[in-house]
């Protein structure tokens, strides 16, 4: 192991830089020579690799976005393009990669490792969606710009008595809004994992109205549908008048969390040691505060589920 490089894939998340820069410094750190590649798994196959240095790195622990930049490649996805892919990285005298995405780019990095080419993957997404870890990189930082939305919107919802749904972002999981709902106190929370119904929702409104409440906040994770949709729904059928505010691609930048921060730095590092260790395929996780690493085959074919005690209690607290 001579030489490793590194890239970013998938939707951008808060702390990527934070990773990039420990797997530039631990790879530096051990002797390596290592090699970022600019724009994703779509730069890989462009050619657009980068020496790096410790200076390379220097002052982005606290940018969010990512250095390396990130496209989505449907070439990628082609045995054409994954071949050129790797004949790339041969031809860079790449020894092992590291992919820093979600699951998308994890399926990516697994068809490289049946290629031959040893990697390692490191989970960033802010839909902490991908399995074998309790955190991805990004998602602290994501639950913290949506909890902060909520401290705002309360306060304008107070002041003028209103129902207000905020949609926050999660592909197809409920992960951000039920963490982000229940540290925001607010009183529904609707995720694509539990069924609910508009009469659940309007129960909920005039229960809170007739005990004096002056808001109420329904955080709707994306995967449910359009919270603009179940507002227009809301009025049709209740008469209740609401506000939306659909939260979109803030949730994806600003300076990461000191969590985010040092989680990226132990996953990147870890990785590093991962390749030098002549390990392959697997990805690097958070289990009870350590950091553990699973193939990556056996991940994929997981489901992260949501943590349905935290639902409940989201429920009981907002009565
Ligand atoms: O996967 C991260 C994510 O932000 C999802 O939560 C969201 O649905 C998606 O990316 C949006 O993708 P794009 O930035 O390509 O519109």
């Amino acid at each position: 192991m001579k030489c490793i490089a590194v890239l970013t894939s998938g939707g951008d998340a808060p702390g990527m830089n934070a990773a990039v820069r420990a797997v530039v410094r631990t790879g530096i750190y051990h002797g390596l020579k290592v090699l970022g590649i600019i724009q994703g798994y779509q730069g890989l196959i462009e050619n657009k690799f980068q020496q790096m240095e410790a200076s390379s790195v220097a002052d982005i622990i606290h940018r969010g976005g990512t250095r390396l930049l990130t496209a989505r490649s449907e070439e990628f996805k082609t045995p054409e393009g994954r071949k050129k892919a790797l004949e790339n990285l041969r031809a860079n005298g790449v020894d092992g990669l590291i992919v820093i995405g979600g699951d998308g780019s994890f399926a990516g990095a697994s068809r490289l490792a049946e290629m031959g080419m040893p990697v390692i993957g490191i989970p960033g997404t802010i839909d902490n969606d991908i399995p074998c870890t309790e955190a991805t990189i990004g998602f602290d930082t994501a639950v913290n710009t949506v909890v902060d939305a909520i401290n705002k919107i309360r306060d304008t919802a107070t002041s003028h008595q209103r129902v207000w749904l905020v949609e926050v972002m999660g592909r197809h999981s409920g992960h951000i809004a039920l963490e982000a709902g229940l540290a925001g106190g607010a009183e529904t929370v609707l995720v694509p994992e539990v069924p609910f119904t508009l009469q659940d929702i309007v129960k909920k409104v005039k229960k809170g109205r007739q005990r004096g409440k002056l808001h109420n906040i329904i955080i709707v994770a994306e995967g449910v549908g359009s919270a603009l949709d179940i507002s227009k729904k809301l009025e049709e059928t209740a008469g209740l008048e609401t506000k939306v505010t659909i939260l979109g691609h803030i949730q994806r930048g600003g300076t990461p969390t000191a969590f985010d921060r040092v989680l990226a730095s132990r996953m990147g590092a870890e990785a590093v040691k991962l390749l030098l260790q002549g390990k392959t395929n697997r990805m690097v996780g958070l289990i009870n505060r350590k950091i553990e690493n699973f193939d990556i085959d056996y991940a994929l074919a997981q489901r992260k589920e949501l943590d349905l005690e935290m639902y409940r209690l989201a429920g009981i607290l907002s009565i």
